[in-house]
């Protein structure tokens, strides 16, 4: 089939990309010159495990495209067109819809034949109801429209798409239903030949548009709910490891999403969880549960911080290193990485701070010491935040960090990621959330 896909962010990009590999005409589109640029030698704006091999087999096989609009989009427009582009979080919580109504204007505007659009970007119940009557009525060609919403994870986002454990498609129309749902038969059929299940799940298009929001918003909970039991297991002196696997073994409550830690971050968790507190409420309902998994996951983050100050007297003359700016390993996404808010905090303390990530960009902040490696932001350290739980610091010989560091050499392992004895065993000392009461001792 012939698909276009609008925005190569994270999202959009692995959906065309992904699509050209089961054999679909792709063109992605977006209004970034320079982006499109990059990506026609080959150069993909986002790290993502695996895209860039994905990017030049399937330009080369004549299956992938990239184009700006700037000559006009109805050339770039197919059948099928997935709206990719970004809904950041405005001031109040909400979410921002400016681009998506642009793109979908657009769309409307020069549509050259019949055609779907598709909603992969997230957007609150009854956005889809809204656009279409704004937008899609008034289309010199009948534009249908589908919600489709993406369950990828950033750093394992292709894995994702090629297995995925549903695929949720709402619409109205029968034939934008058949369309989309035609869009994803290769998929089903790699799935059924690698002996792995993946439900289809056609609904309306709001219960589409809410199922992205309540998949989301559960997964927060359930690691909100985790810290919370880390911080009981440090009052209690149990350990919040053994807790997890006790209770993810129960196939009710399952393993995943319980690693306890310094919080959440990252463009969707903290993004969706406060837009469907603000959704609720607008529309008169107030979700107590939800906006508690917001205000723990806030409280998560200070954590460090709180610890530190207790446990190092002279914090404002020290010197911490912040090991991972990333929100989680395998992405260079910054975006509300728990970082963002510990090393200004360490630096209104009076620390010195040291940060260091083997993929994410630079962060921003006045004061804060951008390091070339780890050794170097170790150098002198009197504590490690672990911010990040990259495979460099799991593997880290401890050694030659308790040489680096100076005085009590803590490591606060805000990812509950390193082998607690081996870190000690090197005559550091080691804190971290919830693991046997720890950082109380
Ligand atoms: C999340 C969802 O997992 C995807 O299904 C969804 O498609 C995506 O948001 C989205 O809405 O676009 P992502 O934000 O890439 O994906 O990352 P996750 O792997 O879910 O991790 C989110 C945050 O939760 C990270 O900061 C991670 O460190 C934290 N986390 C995760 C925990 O603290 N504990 C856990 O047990 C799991």
């Amino acid at each position: 089939m012939k698909i276009s896909v609008v925005g190569t962010g994270y999202v959009g990009l692995v959906q065309g990309v992904c699509l050209a590999e089961l054999g679909h005409q792709v063109t992605c589109i977006d209004i970034d010159e320079r982006k499109i640029e990059r990506l026609n030698e080959g150069i993909s704006p986002i790290y993502e495990p695996g895209i860039e091999e994905l990017i030049t087999r399937n330009v080369a096989a004549g299956r992938l495209s990239f184009a700006t609009p700037a000559a006009g989009w109805a050339p770039l427009l197919a059948e099928v067109v997935f709206i990719a582009v970004g809904t950041p979080m405005s001031e109040n919580g909400a979410a921002d819809l400016g681009y998506v109504r642009s793109a979908v204007a657009s769309i409307a505007a020069e549509a050259p034949f019949p055609l779907t659009v598709v909603m992969k970007s997230t957007v609150p119940p009854g956005t889809g109801h809204v656009l279409q009557a704004r937008f899609l009525g008034e289309a010199a060609h009948p534009v249908g429209y589908a919600s489709n919403p993406e369950f990828l994870r950033e750093g394992q986002a292709i894995r994702d798409f090629f297995e995925p454990d549903r695929i949720v498609i709402g619409g109205a129309a029968a034939e934008d239903l058949a369309r989309v749902t035609a869009v994803y038969q290769p998929l089903v059929e790699r799935c059924e030949a690698e002996g792995r299940e993946c439900a289809i799940v056609s609904t309306d298009v709001a219960s589409a548009e809410t199922i992205k929001y309540a998949s989301n918003a559960f997964l927060s909970t359930k690691i909100s709910f985790i810290n919370e039991m880390a911080n009981v297991c440090d009052c209690v002196g149990a350990d919040i490891d053994a807790v997890a696997s006790g209770m993810g073994l129960d196939t009710r409550i399952g393993p995943q999403f319980l690693k306890a830690g310094i919080g959440y971050g990252g463009s969707c968790f903290p993004k969706d969880t406060r837009a469907l507190d603000f959704i609720s409420t607008l529309n008169g309902y107030e979700f107590d549960l939800l906006k508690a998994v917001i205000d723990v996951n806030n409280r998560q983050r200070l954590l460090p911080v709180i610890h530190l100050s207790k446990a190092l007297p002279e914090l404002h003359h020290s010197r911490i290193a912040v090991l991972g700016l990333a929100f989680k390993p395998h992405t260079d996404d910054v975006r509300e990485s728990p970082a963002l808010d510990i090393v200004p905090l360490l630096l209104e303390e009076g620390a010195e701070v040291t940060c260091y990530d083997p993929i994410a960009a630079p962060i921003d902040i006045d004061g804060a010491v951008r390091c070339d490696t780890v050794w170097e932001a170790l150098e002198g350290a009197s504590a490690a935040v672990v911010v990040t739980e990259w495979p460099e610091f799991i593997e880290l010989d401890w050694a030659r960090v308790r040489e680096a560091m100076t005085g009590p050499g803590i490591i606060f392992d805000g990812r509950n990621a390193l082998d607690p004895d081996a870190v000690a065993t090197a005559g550091l000392s080691y804190m971290a959330v919830g693991r046997d009461g720890a950082h109380r001792r």
